[in-house]
């Protein structure tokens, strides 16, 4: 295709950013982070809704604040309390960052944040896509979001397998300079509701007019070095039976299946009882499977071994039970 004639490249560019604004403006969900622009806040969703669905972050996200209202009283806080409050969210490293970001605002920067994106990225966990979505949405700075919605959006409206710097320069160009916050939200929310990966909804899209795709494309393999991991699982048994946790019904990756209940952190044993290797996307999992009892405050359920291999499990929780010798491999 003819880069000229690419969105980004031309005058449709102006009619993108129209278009999807006057969607975002009459179509957005009504987000509790959306209600504010402080930069506390907005960090505090932004690194909730780095790997978590957007139902499970609302129903932490309140609490969260009314424990750790300021930044000051999140950099104050022990460790074993941010990681309470954060339980159910998953991937703890997440909030140990968090913490540490905390006491490096309140006590380095005395209480106050970075105002635009290449200083928010000094601070533990903020990559260059959160460092964007915060400095746009809290401080209205004109740089753009890329993550997987975005790619996605960017890739059928221009008809090809956009990758690498090229994403960010696409982004960059559509982005729209007067409300960027808005815009990249408005980006990231069609991707997650209208433009999503199987069975886009091409007919309520805005954008549909100046799609090259319209419909599903293949994405572009991209390269990307796997990030290394570690996760730690609690393996609870008892009588015969396991104790397992079910994913919520509404989100799209393996939902309603079984999984052990995650622990945020290895508990005092010498070793864990089984580690297992596991690549998701762009991550590669050193899973760690700890013989303790599952956190108090996680929900599930305990299952008779002899149910468990007609029981629906994740990938990676029927390989942990298969290598723990609790079910044989079905042949
Ligand atoms: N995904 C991550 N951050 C988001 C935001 N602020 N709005 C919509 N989707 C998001």
């Amino acid at each position: 295709m003819n880069a000229r004639h690419a969105v980004a490249e031309s005058s449709h560019a102006q009619e993108f950013r129209e278009k999807l604004l006057s969607w975002y403006d009459a179509h957005a969900r009504d987000l509790p982070w959306r209600k504010s622009r402080d930069p506390y806040r907005v960090w505090v969703s932004e690194i909730m809704l780095q790997q978590t669905r957007v139902a499970a972050v609302i129903e932490h996200y309140h609490e969260f604040l009314r424990r750790f209202p300021t930044v000051e009283k999140l950099a104050a806080a022990r460790e074993a309390s941010v990681l309470a409050a954060w339980s159910g969210l998953g991937y703890y490293r997440r909030a140990r960052m968090l913490h540490a970001a905390a006491k490096i605002v309140a006590r380095e920067r005395g209480g106050t944040f970075p105002s635009n994106a290449k200083d928010w990225l000094v601070l533990p966990g903020v990559g260059r896509y959160t460092a964007a979505a915060i400095a746009s949405i809290a401080f209205r700075e004109a740089v753009a979001v890329v993550d997987g919605n975005v790619e996605r959006v960017l890739q059928r409206i221009e008809g090809q397998a956009l990758s690498g710097e090229k994403l960010w320069d696409a982004a960059e160009r559509v982005l729209e300079r007067k409300r960027p916050g808005d815009f990249n939200q408005a980006m990231m929310e069609l991707g997650a509701t209208v433009c999503t990966p199987r069975g886009p909804q091409c007919l309520i899209c805005p954008l549909v007019g100046l799609c090259k795709a319209r419909g599903e494309m293949v994405s572009a393999k991209t390269s990307v070095p796997q990030k290394k991991r570690n996760i730690h699982y609690a393996l609870d048994r008892r009588d015969g039976s396991v104790f397992l946790t079910q994913r919520p019904q509404d989100i799209r990756l393996m939902a309603g299946m079984w999984e052990l209940p995650e622990i945020p952190e290895p508990p005092d044993h010498a070793k864990p009882f089984l580690t297992v290797k596991h690549s998701i996307t762009v991550t590669d999992y050193t899973v760690n499977i700890w013989t303790v009892p599952a956190p108090a405050d996680v929900r599930g359920d305990w299952w008779a071994v002899e149910r468990l291999p007609k029981l629906a499990l994740s990938g990676l929780a029927r390989k942990i039970l298969r290598r723990s010798g609790i079910f044989e491999h079905p042949k």
